[in-house]
């Protein structure tokens, strides 16, 4: 495994390792503090290539100035070690100055409308913009023929796929299945922020989101009427709800009654934890 910090380094390796036989790039662009659901990126990355090459960069630019951008973890060796294990070909750590060399400020932008604004980017102004411009300046860098993403993140996944589409980037963008704690938790590096109160509360997130899927499904209960079901659960169980809402699966619009393939995405905040997850809803 190779470990890299500048992107003149980045590209000589990735351009030695490509010439052998043209293989395939797989990515997986991390913030670090790796946790299963990483490692279950970077697996099915060598699944699907001969070449897997991880970032880890915490990009300031998704952080909104009171949000936890500081306080972040940070675990370079131990993530180190855990991709070492799975084989992984190279590591890109780059810092601030790398990725952002003209500053935040004078960063060209990547926007992708209307999915950037709503659910999570209605609470987070400019959080999607940040995602979008890091994952693009990752892209031309590492120049990977697939990326792969959580589905906890669906939004975000969502947000990518449209960036790929619309820019006409030549690569495919894998969404990778949420893994979770045996209660039902979703891994997120944010769960560490949980006292051991929140954290016996915290799988109540997923369980209303599997409670709402059953309402939905089996008892063929409305958007609406399962939207404000479900953020009242949440508040009960003592969550403070940002949004709890029925969406299409690939647009993210509210639905039509035509629209069959769902999903329930939720954001709530527990303390100082803000936690998102998400369900898939077939209604045939
Ligand atoms: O999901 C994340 O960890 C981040 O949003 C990403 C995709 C690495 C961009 O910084």
């Amino acid at each position: 495994m190779i470990v890299v910090r500048e992107i003149g380094a980045l590209r000589e390796n990735v351009h030695e390792r490509r010439s052998v036989d043209r293989q395939k790039v797989a990515f997986v662009p991390t913030m670090g503090n790796l946790h299963a659901g990483h490692l279950a990126l970077v697996r099915t990355a060598r699944e699907l290539a001969p070449i897997t090459i991880v970032s880890i960069y915490v990009n300031p630019l998704q952080f909104g100035a009171n949000e936890d951008l500081d306080s972040y973890p940070r675990t370079l060796q131990e993530d180190l070690t855990e991709l070492e294990a799975l084989d992984t070909d190279i590591v890109f750590v780059p810092d601030d100055a790398t990725m952002y060399p003209r500053g935040l400020a004078d960063q060209t932008k990547v926007e992708v409308p209307i999915l950037s604004s709503i659910l999570c980017g209605e609470h987070r102004p400019g959080h999607f913009v940040g995602v979008a411009t890091i994952v693009n300046r990752l892209f031309n860098l590492v120049q990977p023929d697939v990326a792969l993403f959580g589905k906890k993140d669906y939004q975000q996944l969502t947000i990518i796929r449209r960036m790929a589409s619309d820019l006409g980037m030549p690569l495919e963008v894998v969404g990778v299945d949420t893994i979770r704690e045996p209660d039902g938790l979703a891994m997120s590096s944010r769960n560490r922020y949980l006292t051991a109160k929140q954290r016996a509360i915290a799988p109540g997130l997923y369980g209303t989101l599997r409670e709402t899927k059953d309402d939905l499904e089996i008892r063929h209960t409305d958007a609406t009427t399962a939207e404000a079901d479900g953020c009242q659960k949440l508040k009960d169980r003592g969550f403070s709800p940002d949004y709890f809402s029925v969406r299409t699966r690939d647009a993210l619009t509210h639905p039509g009654t035509g629209d069959r393939s769902l999903v329930v995405l939720a954001a709530a905040r527990l303390g100082k934890a803000r936690l998102i997850d998400n369900i898939k809803v077939d209604l045939d």
